[in-house]
């Protein structure tokens, strides 16, 4: 690590098309808060930028399909994001947007600068074009059918049902989706960012310079840039995004990933009028915090885009984190599988921390890993609270009942208390290094290890039962373990903020430097502490119920719609219906048919007569819940006789496609033997 005056600490802009759930959180703001805090603690000239991405397809789709401007759609999500990040406490010192005017000037001129400089090349090409709206037709607006599986609703880019990325033109039979016209192919003119003429940089700059990036993050780079890089089109014919600022260049706008990064730069501006000092100097170091789908986009079209325009700074690190699944099933904003941020922190109200700490205890740092409302509650009750409250609490009351809440006197230390003591020095170093290197689980694990430490100190030393024989000793022994205490509010500072706090004001002191750190002299003798209460409280298995049920529940919707509905019969005339005699009838009996799961043997007064019908509707009403009920009976249908038992009729329900049947009723009561037609 090279020496440097100052940090720029970037945290990927998320799309505001869409509230911010748990895998966000985990892959970048989550750690890249925890980052900030660390180095503000140890005193650093830090910033850590935040903001939403605020162009791009998606967003003109959403608007579309809801009949709104994608104005509308950024205010509204721009505005929640923004809310429930502040809820969380994730720190930015600034929390912007791209649709903000400075982000539109910012970006123009950087397009403006490379245009000048001739880092750009113009190519024409062929694109699909809506004759009716008179537009051309992003990727995502073409629908058609797969080359490769048939599906016939396959987008201009990718086919979701067998997962091929494809291009417009592999469509078969390719419609608009704006007007359902084929389109037509049109000559079109785009800027491009020739890539391929960055490679030798690239190789030097990353795979020679920056062997030290996380191996997924390294690897992706490397893989990118040994199979080859092309141009990349910088500019897009659509409307909704920042306006190519070039005469020739009416009705199009700087592809989103070309603006989108640049908001960084943007939010910085919009700060601080300081702002070129952490983008131009060489002694800012810039790291950028992302998931790993945005890694080639940080690593090789950003820094090629930074370096062709020749005055800013390129990132130091890039540690991108891979993905977080919840309950074994990919998080989808689109299939609703997700835990919100804004609806969990309307859940848990006071337990910002534990999420925080759940997602840094078990963030998908080398690998996905798998989000469970289980180990949610696991690691609350048997971590937070049993190993972290438990020994502060234990630290604190003790000190109450003994001795009025004020720190006693340390007399003659023994070999345990000096070693305990010392241990927090080389906790201190283990959190650094883990730190430093991005390994937040592991950093998070060494600092609840300060709180292990005090547990097992409380535990050989039973102050509890030297008071009775020994009383002087447990001055020293609580003296001891209140400088754990103080330790540990600096320890878990960057990661559970909220609670260290309320520790602090347990303890009655203000937040401490991290140099502080493995001092064990925080809190001197004769210092008064505060009332305290619980750190944390137990999550009870009835919490956690309710949330997988609310899963369960998204589950089941998402099975129905896949199942989709039946399409429809052939048609039938009028007289075709009038052959099918409906009545009305009511329910006078009802019995399982014995040595069946499905059948209910029903007698039906249909009004005509007093009959038997067998159904197959025992899995989803009881015999008790039939009797009185007026239904709907097929009448003349043939007779059949179902295990034995002759059934006339047929009663009419409503089947959805999870298989679940509803009996359709007249709204009201009417006569019995009323035709239903
Ligand atoms: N909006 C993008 C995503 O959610 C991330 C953009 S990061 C930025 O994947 F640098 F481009 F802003
Ligand atoms: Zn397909």
């Amino acid at each position: 690590m090279t020496d440097f005056k100052r940090t720029l600490i970037t945290s990927a802009l998320p799309y505001a098309n869409g509230p911010v759930h748990i895998g966000h959180l985990a892959g970048v703001y989550v750690p890249a808060d925890i980052y900030a805090r660390y180095l503000r603690l140890k005193g650093e000239d830090v910033l850590f930028i935040g903001g939403s991405d605020e162009h791009g397809v998606p967003i003109t789709l959403k608007a579309r399909n809801e009949g709104v401007t994608p104005q509308d759609i950024v205010d509204k999500y721009h505005g929640m994001i923004k809310a429930s990040f502040a809820r969380l406490g994730i720190s930015f010192d600034i929390y912007s947007r791209t649709s903000a005017p400075i982000h539109h000037q910012t970006s123009s001129e950087i397009f403006s600068k490379l245009y000048q400089d001739g880092k750009f090349i113009e190519k024409t090409s062929e694109q699909y074009f809506d004759e009716e709206t008179q537009q051309f037709l992003a990727d995502r607006y073409i629908v058609g059918t797969c080359p490769k599986c048939g599906f016939e609703k396959a987008y201009g880019d990718q086919c979701e049902s067998c997962g091929t990325s494809l291009s417009p033109t592999e469509l078969v039979n390719p419609r608009s989706m704006l007007s359902g016209n084929t389109p037509v192919l049109k000559e079109t003119k785009h800027w491009y960012l020739p890539l391929d003429q960055y490679e030798t940089w690239l190789k030097e700059w990353i795979l020679e310079g920056h062997k030290e990036w996380k191996p997924n993050v390294y690897g992706q780079c490397k893989s990118w840039i040994d199979s080859g890089l092309q141009p990349r089109a910088v500019t897009r014919d659509l409307e909704w995004g920042v306006p190519v600022p070039l005469e020739e260049a009416k009705g199009k706008v700087l592809y989103v990933w070309f603006d989108a990064p640049i908001g960084y730069i943007s939010a910085t501006r919009e700060l601080t009028p300081d702002w070129e000092k952490w983008w131009k100097d060489q002694e800012t170091r810039m790291i950028h915090f992302i998931g790993k789908d945005n890694i080639v986009f940080h690593c090789i079209i950003f820094p090629a885009m930074l370096k062709a325009e020749g005055s800013y700074i390129l990132p130091d690190n890039v540690p991108a984190n891979e993905f977080l699944n919840l309950e074994g099933d990919k998080i989808s904003t689109s299939r609703n599988w997700a835990v919100w941020l804004h609806e969990y922190l309307d859940d848990f109200p006071g337990k910002e921390d534990v999420l925080k700490y759940v997602l840094t205890a078990n963030a998908p740092e080398t690998k996905d890993n798998d989000f469970t409302w289980k180990d949610f509650q696991t690691r609350n009750n048997s971590e937070l609270v049993a190993i972290l409250g438990n020994f502060v609490n234990r630290a604190l009351v003790l000190t109450q009942k003994y001795f009025h809440n004020v720190v006693p006197e340390a007399g003659k230390l023994t070999e345990n208390d000096l070693t305990s003591l010392k241990s927090l020095k080389s906790l201190k170093n283990d959190i650094e290094k883990s730190l430093d290197n991005f390994r937040f689980r592991e950093a998070l694990k060494n600092a609840m290890d300060m709180a292990r430490l005090g547990n097992k100190y409380l535990a050989d030393e039973e102050p509890w039962s030297v008071v009775k024989r020994d009383p002087e000793r447990v001055k020293t022994i609580l003296h001891v373990c209140l400088q754990v205490t103080a330790n540990l509010t600096i320890a878990l500072e960057p990661f559970l903020p909220f609670s260290m706090e309320k520790l602090r004001g347990f303890l009655n002191i203000q937040k401490f430097n991290w140099s502080d750190l493995g001092n064990t002299g925080l809190l001197p003798a004769g210092h008064h502490l505060n009332a305290s209460s619980l750190l944390f409280e137990k999550i009870e298995d009835q919490q956690i119920e309710t949330q997988v049920q609310k899963l369960q529940a998204t589950k089941m919707a998402n099975e129905a719609a896949n199942a989709g509905v039946t399409p429809a019969k052939p048609s039938i005339n009028i007289d075709q219906f009038g052959a099918m005699d409906i009545r009305t009838g009511t329910v006078l009996a009802a019995e399982k048919v014995a040595k069946t799961q499905k059948l209910l043997k029903l007698t039906i007064d249909t009004g005509i007569d007093t009959r038997t019908v067998v159904s197959g509707i025992a899995e989803h009403y009881t015999p008790e819940e039939m009797v009185g009920k007026q239904v709907c009976i097929l009448v003349n249908l043939e007779p059949r006789p179902l295990k034995g038992i002759e059934s006339k009729g047929m009663i009419l329900c409503a089947q959805d496609p999870t298989g679940k049947l509803v009996l359709v009723k007249p709204e009201s009561l009417v006569r019995n033997g009323s035709e239903v037609k």
